[in-house]
């Protein structure tokens, strides 16, 4: 999979792919983050990238001549015959969940554009259709943390960037519910000892313990999971029970 991020703040990437599972799927080359600056496309001999808004208003609106040149430029090096998907970081986007993450992690090169300041010219959604996504009902000062939100849990999904396949699709969300409690030695720590079922080498009571604590956690911290996902009939049971 490879990224193409465009900022106007390339430095923000540093320290964040540098570390463990990014760091590691860099360095094995199965992914590749490619930071591009937006003022390196820009027209001015200032190297500005923003401007004030038609029709007055505070802040700056981020011009479309340097993000639109710099996301053809990327593009046209791409090549047609490769799939490449354009997504814009804006808190006005589809949210980003799971199945979005698994979703893009189909494609083989992935544009992520960062806006600033009060936001991009609308005219380059116009041009470059991109996939708009946001990462929660909230606005942060810039699509950066947005970009390595999107970066990190779509790359969970590449091959071989976690340990073990398997336990991406053990994590929370993945088949629609929260992930079971966890627990590590010792078996009892401050008088709290760790579930008996988990503690009994067997593999059929461990699942049945974990599915029905999948269920539990679920129906308390978040009963809407429960509404979008089809259960079995042994889960419809068990829940029946849980909420007696
Ligand atoms: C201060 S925000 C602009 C918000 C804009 N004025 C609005 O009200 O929709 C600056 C940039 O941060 C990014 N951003 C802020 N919150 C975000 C969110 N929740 N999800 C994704 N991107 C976000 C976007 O790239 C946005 O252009």
């Amino acid at each position: 999979m490879r990224y193409d991020v465009l900022t106007i703040f390339p430095d923000f990437f540093e320290s964040p792919l540098n570390q463990t599972i990014l760091k590691r799927a860099i360095a094995r080359g199965l992914i590749s983050v490619n930071v591009h600056d937006i003022r390196d496309y820009t027209l001015d001999k200032h190297r500005n990238v923003d401007d004030s808004p038609y029709g007055g208003g505070s802040g700056m609106v981020m011009a479309a001549q340097p993000i639109v040149a710099a996301a053809e430029d990327i593009r046209a090096k791409r090549g047609a015959s490769e799939s490449l998907k354009i997504i814009l970081a804006t808190p006005q986007g589809r949210p980003f969940e799971q199945k979005i993450a698994r979703e893009l992690a189909g494609f083989k090169n992935i544009m992520i554009i960062c806006g600033r300041y009060e936001g991009i010219d609308e005219r380059v959604i116009d041009i470059l259709n991109p996939d708009e996504i946001s990462i929660g009902d909230y606005v942060l000062s810039g699509g950066e943390l947005p970009a390595l939100v999107i970066i990190d849990a779509v790359s969970r999904y590449i091959p071989d960037v976690l340990g073990s396949e398997t336990s991406v699709e053990m994590d929370t969300f993945s088949h629609g519910l929260l992930k079971y409690p966890q627990y590590t030695r010792p078996e009892e720590f401050m008088g709290l000892k760790a579930p008996s079922a988990l503690l009994s080498g067997n593999h059929k009571e461990v699942e049945r313990w974990r599915r029905r604590e999948s269920l539990k956690r679920t129906l308390e911290k978040r009963p809407d999971l429960l509404e979008k996902i089809e259960l079995s009939e042994e889960d419809k049971i068990i829940i029946k029970e849980l909420k007696k």
